[in-house]
């Protein structure tokens, strides 16, 4: 749920178009919600902060959601990110930790909201497909990989960098990381680990890979589908990837480290993943142990715990168990320090606190998944 700071969109002025079922009163909506044929577009259109999502876009594009999933003359919905840079490069987090200091609805509201959401999408009774054609991270992995269809191109650059800010890889992470193949999840959640390109879709993130400049050409054939049911869609998007060779050469850039995540993430403790990784003693190893020296320790134990739990919890249960700790982390002190370093002064040196992972008691990480009573989410 990491994302730029939000900053004074650039105004143009945007073409009227009948085709846009709703727009804001302002020059430029910051998301476009139109009917292409038979096709639901979302575009996310804050193209100079990355496509940033926010509370405003969440309530937007949730309502339009569910019009399109029930109206009989929607066959399919499509999202993507204006201009050429990003899908999304995640949830508007500055602003909420600003709401969360001053006590503001925002900081559950946001939350809240955006998880209702990543739930519709995932529980989409009609195709859904994410054309990820740039920075996916944080709120924009939940916009799309609880999808049907994810279609990443050579530009997608995908993680999910929370523990750097003092949060957890939240939108449904718990979820979907602990089902990719062995601890390549936990390994993603607890680095933050930068995916590209092919192998985003190597990861089980993306479901094809097609190369960028067929994205406008894809859609339009998808757009132009007569009543399409999912095995269409895909039938549509195997096409496409069968053209791509882009990159088709270049291994998977973990391959080689696969069987040391299995083995080195496998603990059962970040304690005991931090020893696994000096014991091994590898380049790869030193590298990975400086990096979780750079995280939150509360986030590496709550992330932990979070993936540990969701490997057997629904879709469902897993976002009502982080929209727990989301508030933990709102009630928190690392949440607000990790935004300040990384996204406000960018010092990039948060001071943490507790600063190692030994002061985390299980006590301390255990509070973090308690219930909220009646503001527990409910879905
Ligand atoms: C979301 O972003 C838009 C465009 O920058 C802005 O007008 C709106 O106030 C923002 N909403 C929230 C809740 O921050
Ligand atoms: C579509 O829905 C409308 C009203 O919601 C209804 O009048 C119409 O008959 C429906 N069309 C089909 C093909 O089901």
């Amino acid at each position: 749920n990491i994302g730029p700071a939000k900053t004074k969109g650039h105004r143009f002025k945007s073409q009227p178009s009948p085709n846009h079922i709703q727009m804001s009163s302002h020059a430029e909506p910051e998301v476009l919600l139109e009917k292409v044929g038979r096709a639901g577009v979302i575009t996310m259109n804050r193209p100079k902060v990355l496509n940033a999502l926010n509370l405003t876009m969440i309530r937007q594009i949730y309502p339009q959601l569910k019009k399109w999933e029930s109206d009989n003359e929607t066959d399919i919905v499509i999202i993507k990110g204006a201009g050429d840079k990003a899908f999304c490069a995640g949830g508007d987090i500055r602003a909420v930790t600003e709401a969360g200091k001053v006590g503001d609805s925002l900081a559950q509201d946001f939350f809240r909201e955006e998880y209702i959401l990543n739930n519709a999408i995932g529980s989409y009774r009609k195709p859904y497909i994410a054309l990820i054609d740039g920075i996916t991270m944080g709120g924009g992995v939940g916009l799309s990989v609880h999808g049907r269809f994810r279609v990443a191109t050579e530009k997608t650059l995908f993680a999910m960098p929370e523990t750097a800010i003092g949060l957890f890889p939240d939108v449904g992470g718990g979820y979907f990381l602990p089902r990719l193949q062995g601890k390549l999840g936990l390994f993603l959640a607890l680095t933050g680990f930068r995916l590209k390109g092919r192998d985003v879709q190597r990861a089980g993130v993306a479901t094809h890979f097609v190369e960028s400049k067929k994205i406008p050409d894809l859609q339009k054939e998808l757009v132009d589908l007569k009543s399409p049911s999912a095995e269409d869609v895909s039938r549509v998007l195997d096409s496409y990837q069968s053209q791509s060779s882009l990159d088709a050469e270049k291994p998977f850039i973990l391959k080689k480290h696969l069987s040391d995540i299995d083995r080195l993430f496998s603990a059962s403790s970040v304690e005991g993943i931090v020893k696994n990784l000096k014991t091994d003693g590898s380049e790869f190893a030193k590298k990975q142990t400086e990096t979780l020296s750079k995280m939150s320790p509360t986030s590496l134990k709550i992330t932990l715990k979070q993936l540990q739990a969701g490997a057997s919890l629904s879709l469902q249960d897993v976002l009502v168990m982080e929209y727990r700790l989301s508030q933990a982390c709102m009630r928190g002190y690392d949440f607000y320090e990790g935004v300040r370093a990384v996204l406000v002064d960018k010092d990039q040196n948060p001071k943490w606190n507790p600063s190692t992972l030994e002061e985390v008691s299980d006590q301390m990480v255990e509070q973090c998944f308690s219930s909220l009573g009646e503001k527990d989410l409910t879905l």
